[in-house]
């Protein structure tokens, strides 16, 4: 079984073509965290974790999500995390994580996608983020060789910027940085409500025919990405930037 979480639909390409390889059944993790269902889920064969890299490890609502939901059948678990450049020092907090769920950790890889964080960095236009998932079709399949054979990933070594990104920086990032307040919305917004149902926190509602987001967000850039209307902006930061979505 291959569980994605997705902001800008990176995660779920990955997922899709995964499971073109192996034949396993595609989960989404954001419709059971936006449903707040914990319920059981048994798998056989093996669990694969596809998830964007937040701030150098796994997001944080899908480590929660995890350690709430109880596993059963198979205990050999895979992490494949995409990332804009790379995932730090994230096998640490992944190998903590299976250890808690006794599960049996058979790696993590990277694969590097299109930027969609454009609360921070810019996102490329859509020539050049093909051009990234042209390349990162190669890794998919090698990793999905691997995971068909049932063999394990090779592990990355990490030095030590990786451990502090990932450990004190990790922190900082969760406790000052993700926040909805420089959500804004202009008067291109026409209410369609998109916003409010890409969100899997349901932090937004709409008041007014306009929305307005609550204090549960997690920075997946879904809202602000997929606007038809391009009406929402992060502030200062996101002004002029293009809207990532995933071109394939
Ligand atoms: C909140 C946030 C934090 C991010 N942190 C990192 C990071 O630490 N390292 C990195 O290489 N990319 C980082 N990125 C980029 C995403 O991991 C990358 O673009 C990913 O492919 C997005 O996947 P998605 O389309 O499935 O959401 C971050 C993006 C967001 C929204």
């Amino acid at each position: 079984m291959i569980l994605y979480f997705t902001g800008t639909g990176n995660s779920r390409y990955i997922a899709k073509q995964i499971a073109n390889l192996t034949g396993d059944k595609l989960v989404s993790i954001n419709k059971r965290i936006k449903e707040n269902n914990i319920s059981e889920i048994n798998a056989t064969g093996r669990l694969i974790f596809v998830v964007p890299t937040y701030c150098w490890r796994i997001p944080r609502l899908v480590e929660e999500w995890i350690a709430k939901t109880r596993f059963t059948g198979t205990k050999n678990v895979y992490f494949i995390m995409n990332c804009g450049t790379s995932i730090g020092n994230a096998k640490k907090y992944i190998k903590r994580l299976c250890k808690r769920k006794n599960f049996k950790y058979m790696g993590v890889v990277s694969i590097v996608m299109p930027e969609n964080y454009i609360a921070m960095y810019d996102a490329p236009d859509e020539s050049v983020a093909i051009q990234i998932i042209e390349n990162a079709n190669l890794v998919i399949g090698k990793i999905g060789e691997i995971v068909r054979q049932g063999k394990v990933f090779t592990d990355r070594q990490s030095n030590l910027i990786d451990c502090l990104k990932s450990s004190v920086i990790n922190t900082i990032f969760y406790s000052f940085l993700v926040k909805a307040d420089k959500f804004t919305v202009d008067d291109k917004c026409v209410g369609c409500g998109i916003c409010v149902k890409e969100c899997s926190l349901n932090n937004i509602n709409l008041k007014g025919n306009k929305p307005v987001w609550g204090k549960e967000c997690t920075h997946c850039m879904a809202c602000i990405c997929k606007c038809p209307k391009e009406a929402i902006e992060y502030g200062e930061k996101s002004v002029g930037k293009i809207r990532y979505k995933c071109p394939m």
